[in-house]
């Protein structure tokens, strides 16, 4: 099967001086697992990798960048889900960590639980060779502005043997209260892969969460509908339930689509055909 991947830098409204910026950061994250897939390697190796140069990317609201709880702290939540195996590891309001979707890695390869969270997870981390960003060290004057919106980072990918993986990684809402969890680390909610096709979404937490929207999106393809249609229904269909703006990225064997319900969304792609990268395609 031809590679695939695509890379989404948050839903949200950005200001038009920004544009650039995001656009860069998301084809350096879409060119990093593309070049995993072309040398043969897994689309679970290459979620992680473009969704690690997010988190190091200030612009973006993960890892450096996150969006700050309303006590001026940075907490994380991630995921990342092999579709082959179904395995999935995630972590939820993980204060201090840089590097969110590298942690939930390792929950994932662990194998005993699913979604570790709160400060406890430092234990799992530190065994694991992890250590707490310095003070400050996460935290932009952007963030500190409150402005850095509800976007999130993610990346989904199918690779040469058709297997299919998605990771997303986000510092959450602004202002959101301590220990708040979002969508982003549960299943079926703003991550999913499975042996059809991968899912990532970003957009309000809460309502991605009532939607169910990466498994709306999953359940709608294994029914044979494509991935643009079967994601646009499940964004209306979020829309009319909540009235919130949501936006998601999905593969499957046939093709992918990046599609949101705000104004824009930077994604960025490497297919068959090439590389490739916009702010969004709108849901009418
Ligand atoms: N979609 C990111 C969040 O609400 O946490």
């Amino acid at each position: 099967m031809t590679p695939a991947i695509v890379v989404h830098g948050g839903a949200g409204q950005v200001e038009a001086e920004r544009h650039e910026r995001l656009r860069t950061g998301v084809r350096a994250a879409a060119a990093r697992g593309h070049a995993i897939l072309a040398a043969g390697g897994s689309a679970l190796d290459a979620v992680v990798a473009a969704v690690r140069v997010l988190e190091d990317d200030p612009e973006f609201n993960a890892g450096t960048g996150s969006a700050l709880t309303r006590d001026g702290t940075v907490e994380a939540d991630a995921a990342v889900m092999d579709g082959a195996t179904r395995r999935i590891g995630a972590v939820a309001a993980v204060p201090d960590l840089g590097e969110a979707v590298a942690l939930a890695r390792e929950v994932l390869e662990a194998g005993e639980h699913v979604l570790l969270v709160g400060p406890a997870a430092w234990q799992f981390a530190g065994e694991r060779g992890f250590h707490p960003a310095p003070p400050g060290a996460l935290i932009t004057e952007r963030a500190r502005a409150r402005l850095a919106g509800a976007g999130t980072v993610g990346a989904v990918a199918r690779d040469a043997a058709g297997r299919f993986a998605a990771a997303t990684s986000t510092g959450g809402t602004n202002a959101k209260r301590p220990g708040r969890v979002g969508d982003s680390p549960l299943p079926g909610c703003g991550t999913w892969a499975d042996d059809r096709c991968a899912i990532s979404a970003t957009g309000h937490g809460e309502s991605i969460i009532r939607a169910a929207l990466a498994h709306r999106i999953a359940v709608a393809i294994a029914a044979g509908i494509g991935p643009r249609e079967a994601a646009r229904a499940a964004l209306a269909e979020l829309r009319a339930l909540t009235g919130r703006e949501a936006g998601a990225i999905t593969v499957d064997a046939t093709g992918w689509s990046a599609i949101q319900l705000s104004a824009t969304m930077p994604v960025a792609w490497v297919d068959g055909d090439g590389a490739g990268d916009h702010l969004g395609d709108r849901v009418p």
